[in-house]
């Protein structure tokens, strides 16, 4: 009768020898040997073997996205919808999600998608209303007010629709789960079950998630990990214009956004998020600069403005919106030892206008030049950007993709541009090259 060789194997460094043996040979690990029938250890190596691919021949298989038509939604999903993937738009309440994604499924409809919108939140009556403010195809639009996770994933079996939209993950109840919509278990529960349904079906999941202004709330924060794509909405206080920003995609380049104006009639796209974001603009004010930074891939002018007051008491404040906080010590630091501007006995404010978030360092220069302004009380010329790094030793550093920022400056009529060196041309803007934080600030104010 055959019997079967067994070989043996090191777990820890794989070492095959011909018995087995209290301590590897070859690493010397003890108690790691593992014996393997010879035959099916063979077989094994076969079948995995012929599970791999070679990258070049799965290359062209590039996610076919669904467009939903709504420019800037496209753009920061990245070009569209990918099938079978889901992805989470969070966001304060009212801010306008739903309003955002019953435009997305109406103009699916309009350009011959199918889309279904389940809301737990509200009734069929409520959500044909605000149909009717924002336009094309919202008629077509299939609504199911469920909130029973089974009903959903029937309801999507049976009308097989090429994206479906769940207003809100918070209302979804999973039925074999104790607890409530909403808690953790089931938020995390039914999001699990969607992506599978996604996955399998090549249905794109849209889920909507409240998020309370702390976060507290079971939702968003737990998804991020499941779904593939996170978008957040987001407002600054009062203002009607909306931005709606990607932090994950598993499709597409992460930190790009969005912007939108929210109308009587719905959403609205704003073509130029450069005017956008430097509409209300008080040149004349001193403390005022415009950066021109790289937001995700696009250029966008952003203005930042700062505010330095004598301090009334105790230890001086530091306080940045849009800009970190860390960065702002440092730059204050820097203007103070390499430009003998001394902050030190004053309260320091310094807003992104807008409600952008300035993130790369490109923004150093610009954030500088709205300190001194202010420290000065000297207004900048209204026509000037500003991109640079600031370095300790008081050095303004090359930044990326200088080029964009400075073609979406000419576009937008600046005339002066101030950038590390070397001096270029660039249109119709006269480029300053600054090198060192005290010249650039003996050049700009004189
Ligand atoms: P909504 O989409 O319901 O917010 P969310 O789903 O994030 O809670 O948007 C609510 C706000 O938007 C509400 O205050 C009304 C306003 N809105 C408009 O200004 N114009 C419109 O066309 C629509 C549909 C809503
Ligand atoms: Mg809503």
């Amino acid at each position: 009768m055959a019997r079967t060789r067994t070989l043996f194997f090191c777990t820890d460094c794989g070492n095959e020898s011909a018995r087995w043996a209290g301590q590897c040979a070859a690493c010397g690990a003890w108690n790691t040997i593992a014996g393997q029938p010879a035959e099916s250890g063979r077989v094994a190596h076969r079948t995995a073997g012929a599970d791999a691919v070679r990258l070049d021949d799965v290359a062209s298989v590039a996610p076919q996205r669904v467009a939903t038509g709504m420019k800037e939604l496209d753009f920061v999903l990245g070009g569209g919808i990918v099938p079978g993937s889901v992805v989470l738009i969070g966001g304060e309440p009212g801010i306008g999600k739903s309003t955002l994604l019953l435009q997305a499924a109406s103009r699916l409809e309009a350009l011959g998608v199918p889309a279904l919108y389940v809301s737990g939140e509200e009734s069929a009556t409520q959500v044909a209303l605000r149909a009717r403010r924002i336009g094309e195809g919202w008629g077509a639009v299939r609504f199911l007010a469920a909130t029973e996770l089974d009903t959903i994933l029937s309801a999507s079996a049976e009308l097989d629709p090429r994206v479906i939209i769940i207003d809100s993950i918070q209302t979804v109840h999973v039925p074999d789960l104790d607890g409530a919509a909403g808690s953790v278990s089931h938020v995390r529960e039914s999001a699990s079950r969607l992506q599978r349904m996604a996955k399998q079906g090549g249905t794109a999941v849209l889920v909507v998630g409240h998020v309370t202004k702390d976060g507290s709330v079971a939702g968003p924060r737990t998804l991020e990990h499941i779904v593939d794509t996170v978008l957040y909405f987001e407002s600054s206080a009062g203002a009607d214009h909306r931005v709606l920003r990607a932090t994950k995609n598993r499709f597409g380049s992460a930190d790009e956004i969005g912007v939108f104006r929210m109308t009587a009639s719905g959403l609205i796209g704003a073509d130029d998020a450069s005017a956008f974001f430097l509409a209300g603009r008080r040149a004349e004010v001193s403390g005022t600069a415009v950066a021109a930074a790289i937001e995700g891939t696009r250029p966008l002018l952003v203005e930042v403005q700062a505010l330095c007051t004598r301090a009334s008491y105790g230890a001086p404040q530091r306080v940045a919106n849009g800009f970190d906080r860390q960065r702002l010590s440092l730059l204050l630091a820097v203007l103070e030892k390499r430009a003998g501007i001394a902050f030190g006995t004053f309260d320091v404010f310094v807003n992104v206008a807008g409600g952008a978030r300035l993130t790369e360092p490109a923004a150093d220069l610009a954030v500088v030049a709205a300190l001194a302004s202010s420290a000065g009380d000297a207004p900048i010329p209204e026509h000037t950007v500003f991109a640079g790094e600031v370095g300790l030793g008081g050095e303004i550093r090359p930044v990326g993709q200088i080029e964009r920022r400075l073609t979406e400056a000419g576009r937008l009529g600046f005339r002066d541009a101030f950038v590390p060196p070397p001096e270029t041309h660039h249109g119709s803007l006269r480029i300053h090259g600054v090198g060192q934080v005290d010249t650039f600030v003996r050049e700009l104010f004189g």
